[in-house]
C-alpha cells in the first residue's frame, strides 16, 4: 500500500490555543485542522445533508468541527468524563450566556464568602490514591466548589462547572501527567500545599464563556442549527443507535496498541466530579474499552484471534513465545492484549461499514506499535481488515513520524530483540465504503 501525506498534522497540542478545543486536553486527541482538512472534501454539499460520526469521540474534536461547518454529528464515548466535556461543547450553541455570566459572578462571591465554613460535600468514598490527591487546604476549597455546583438548578450549568473543575483540578493536586497520572513527587515536583482554587476555576469558566459567545456568533451566520448527539456507550455494542447507511464521514482515532489506560488516568475526574461512585464501574469501563488493556487481559485464558489478515496470526504466535520466563508479563500476556485489540478492530470495521453510506469516507488515525520487540503495523492491518468488511483503501496518509510513545512503548522497545530501530508513526487510513453487498 502506498503512503501519502495529503492530510494535516494530527497532534492535539495544536488545539490548546483554539476556542472550545482548548477546554480540556486529551491524550492522543487529534487536531482540529486535521478534521477540517477531511471535512473540506465535502465541497459545497448542503451542510445539512452531511452526517459526521466519531465512534471514539474523546473530548469531541470531530464533533466541534462538524458542527462548526453546519453538519449534524454523532459520537460515542465510554469514558463519562470525556463524554461530559463533549456534551458541554455540543450544547454551547443553545446555552443562555447571560445566565452563565450571572452564575459565574455568584460563584466568585460564594467562594469568597465560604472561607470559614465547613463544606457539605464529602470526598468520594471509593477513590483511593497513594498519597492524598489534594492537600487539606486545597481539598476544602474543592469541596466548596462542589457545594456550589450541587446547588445549581440547570443541568447544563452543572455540566459546564464540572468541566471547568475537571480541566484544572490535576493542576492543584499532588499528581501530574507524565503522560500517565503519577505523584508529583515521583516526577521531582513539590506537592501543592495550597492554591487559589476559586480563581483558577473561575478563570477557566471565563475562557469557556468567551468561547461559547464566539461559537454562537459564528453559528448565527450558518443559517442552520446543527444537531449533535453523544452516546456514553461503546460504539462496538451500541452502533445500532445510528441508522444503517446514514453516515457520510466517519473521522476517528481509536485507542492505539500502546495500552494507554484512559480509565486509570481519568480516575480523579470520574470520582471527584461524581461521574463514578464505585470502583466496580471502572472495571466495567475497562471491559467495554476498545482493545481492552493489558492489565485486564494478560492473566486470562488465551484469547483467540478472529481477525485474520496478512501475517498477523504468525506475528502473534511469535509474540506469545517471547520472554516465557516472565509469565503473563512476558509474550503470553501481550499476545492476549494484541489479539483482543485486533479482534476489536474487526468488530469496529463491521460496525463502521453498517452505518456508512455507500461511497462515504472513513478516516481513521492510528499508530503502529512494538510489543516485546515485534512491530505491529496497525495501519496496514486495519486497512486490510476494513477491505474484508466492504471498504476500499483510498490511501494511507503519513501524518506524523517519531510519535512520542508512552512508557509502555518504551519499555516494550527495551525488552525487545528487534534488530533494527523501528520508528513510531501515525497514519490516517482513508477508506471508501464500497457497495454494501460485499460487506
Ligand atoms: C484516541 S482517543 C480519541 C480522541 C479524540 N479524537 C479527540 O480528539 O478528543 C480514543 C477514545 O476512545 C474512547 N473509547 C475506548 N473504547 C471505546 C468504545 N468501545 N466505544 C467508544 N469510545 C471508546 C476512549 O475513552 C478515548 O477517549
Amino acid at each position: 500500500m502506498r503512503k501519502e501525506s495529503g492530510l494535516g498534522d494530527t497532534a492535539f497540542a495544536r488545539n490548546r490555543a483554539e476556542p472550545l478545543h482548548r477546554w480540556v486536553p486529551w491524550i492522543a486527541g487529534f487536531s482540529s485542522s486535521f478534521v477540517r482538512s477531511v471535512l473540506e472534501t465535502a465541497g459545497d454539499r448542503e451542510p445539512g445533508d452531511v452526517l459526521v460520526l466519531d465512534p471514539f469521540v474523546g473530548v469531541g474534536t470531530t464533533l466541534v468541527e462538524a458542527m462548526g461547518r453546519g453538519h449534524d454529528a454523532v459520537g460515542f464515548e465510554i469514558n463519562p468524563y470525556a463524554a461530559l466535556v463533549c456534551r458541554a461543547k455540543m450544547g454551547c450553541l443553545t446555552h443562555d450566556l447571560g445566565l452563565f455570566r450571572r452564575t459565574l459572578r455568584a460563584f466568585r462571591d460564594w467562594m469568597a464568602g465560604n472561607v470559614g465554613r465547613a463544606p457539605r460535600a464529602q470526598p468520594p468514598r471509593e477513590f483511593a490514591s497513594r498519597v492524598p490527591f489534594f492537600s487539606p487546604a486545597v481539598e476544602r476549597k474543592v469541596l466548596h466548589v462542589l457545594d456550589f455546583i450541587a446547588g445549581l438548578k440547570e443541568d447544563w450549568l452543572r455540566d459546564v462547572f464540572r468541566v471547568a473543575l475537571g480541566a484544572v483540578m490535576v493542576g492543584f493536586s499532588n499528581y501530574s501527567y507524565e503522560p500517565s497520572l503519577g505523584r508529583r513527587a515521583s516526577a521531582g515536583k513539590d506537592d501543592i500545599l495550597d492554591a487559589d482554587v476559586a480563581g483558577i476555576v473561575a478563570g477557566k469558566l471565563d475562557e469557556m464563556l468567551g468561547d461559547m459567545a464566539e461559537a454562537q456568533l459564528r453559528a448565527a451566520s450558518l443559517g442552520r442549527k446543527p444537531r449533535a448527539a453523544v452516546f456514553a456507550d461503546s460504539f462496538l455494542t451500541h452502533h445500532e443507535r445510528v441508522g444503517a447507511g446514514t453516515v457520510d464521514f466517519l473521522i476517528t482515532s481509536p485507542p492505539y496498541l500502546n495500552n494507554y489506560h484512559y480509565v486509570r488516568n481519568t480516575r480523579p475526574h470520574l470520582f471527584w466530579l461524581g461521574l463514578v461512585e464505585k470502583r466496580s464501574q471502572l472495571a466495567e469501563m475497562e471491559r467495554a474499552s476498545f482493545g481492552k488493556f493489558w492489565q485486564t487481559v494478560r492473566s486470562g485464558p488465551r484469547i483467540e484471534l478472529e481477525a485474520k489478515c496478512g501475517g498477523l496470526a504468525e506475528a502473534l504466535e511469535e509474540l506469545r513465545s517471547r520472554n516465557p520466563e516472565k509469565g503473563e508479563y512476558g509474550g503470553r500476556g501481550w499476545a492476549n492484549y494484541a489479539a483482543a485489540y485486533f479482534n476489536d478492530c474487526l468488530a469496529f470495521c463491521r460496525a463502521a461499514r453498517r452505518v456508512m453510506k455507500t461511497g462515504g469516507t472513513a478516516v481513521i488515525v492510528i499508530g503502529n506499535n512494538i510489543l516485546q520487540g515485534i512491530e505491529f503495523q496497525t495501519d496496514r492491518l486495519l486497512a486490510e481488515l476494513a477491505e474484508g468488511c466492504g471498504f476500499g483503501t483510498v490511501a494511507l496518509h503519513s501524518v506524523r513520524t517519531k510519535r512520542t510513545g508512552s512508557s509502555i512503548v518504551r519499555s516494550s522497545v527495551r525488552v525487545g530483540r528487534a534488530a533494527e530501530r523501528v520508528e513510531l508513526y501515525e497514519t490516517a487510513v482513508e477508506l471508501r465504503a464500497r457497495e454494501a453487498k460485499t460487506a
